[in-house]
């Protein structure tokens, strides 16, 4: 079983509950229809699945996560919303799905977290139409920059990229996206980056103190503890440094994402 980096605390849900099919899959949209089967692969508190959800209804949507801790909540965001989807307990090494049974398969931001994650693109492959499309986006963490300069969040930046190499995981997948998937014997794709910028106050508050939260209370800062790669206080300084970030009336952030659209 694969190590998550990030865990499940508020502090991390918090930042996932932001994103939407606009913010965060914009790449895919123009591949979607109405009545499209859609499969929504490590989807965590299913924002983005419920958004994708209303573009291909009535097709089938099901979200599937390995851990049940977020699934309660998507499923009552899908109720609000008065969205069909099916969100369960399931893993992308093993999809509990027949052969050619989607026409979209989607994961964002779960490659990066996966020991194998070439494996994870050939069963996501498997499940996947003659024709169909695999979405897969993630982070590139070695590229993530920000203003003003400040060494917490060099330390940050360091920390959190030894931890998930700890775990075998790999927090720049981003710019690996379309080599795994040629592992994967994929080849018919489209690559492209987009970037998430944080600068108004209220994106910075949310942010920072997502950071900050995560830093000092999440599996992330039990992790970095229990592997010996940060003390508690060293954390600490971390978390300070997201809430200077936050409060600096010029401070700035962006992250860039790899993206690879796959035909089947
Ligand atoms: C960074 S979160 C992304 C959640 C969601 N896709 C989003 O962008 O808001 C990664 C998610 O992948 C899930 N995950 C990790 N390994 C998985 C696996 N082997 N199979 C399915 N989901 C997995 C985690 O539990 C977590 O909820």
């Amino acid at each position: 079983m694969d190590k998550y980096t990030h865990g499940h605390a508020d502090s991390v849900l918090q930042s996932h509950r932001w994103r939407t099919a606009e913010n965060s899959a914009g790449y895919l949209l123009p591949s979607l229809r109405p009545g499209q089967d859609l499969l929504d692969v490590g989807c965590g508190p299913g924002t983005i699945t419920v958004d994708l959800a209303r573009r291909v209804g009535p097709g089938r949507v099901v979200g599937l996560d390995v851990s049940a801790a977020p699934l309660d909540e998507a499923r009552a965001l899908a109720a609000r919303s008065q969205v069909e989807v099916t969100f369960a307990v399931g893993d992308v090494y093993a999809l509990a799905a027949d052969d050619d049974s989607y026409d979209v398969v989607h994961a964002h931001q779960v490659l990066q977290h996966l020991t194998d994650p070439v494996a994870a693109l050939r069963e996501m492959a498997r499940v996947s139409r003659p024709g169909g499309v695999i979405a897969v986006r993630d982070v590139d963490y070695a590229v993530t920059t920000w203003f003003p300069a400040d060494p917490g969040l060099d330390s940050w930046l360091d920390l959190y990229r030894r931890v998930a190499r700890r775990n075998d995981a790999e927090p720049d997948a981003g710019r690996r996206l379309l080599s795994w998937a040629h592992a994967a014997g994929l080849r018919d794709t489209v690559a492209t980056t987009t970037a998430w910028c944080f600068a108004t106050p209220g994106e910075r508050s949310w942010w920072g103190n997502s950071w900050a939260g995560r830093a000092t209370g999440s599996a992330f800062a039990e992790q970095a503890v229990a592997y010996g790669l940060a003390t508690p206080a060293e954390l600490d300084d971390v978390a300070a440094a997201w809430l200077r970030w936050a409060a600096a009336d010029d401070g700035w952030l962006g992250m860039l994402h790899g993206e690879l659209l796959i035909r089947v």
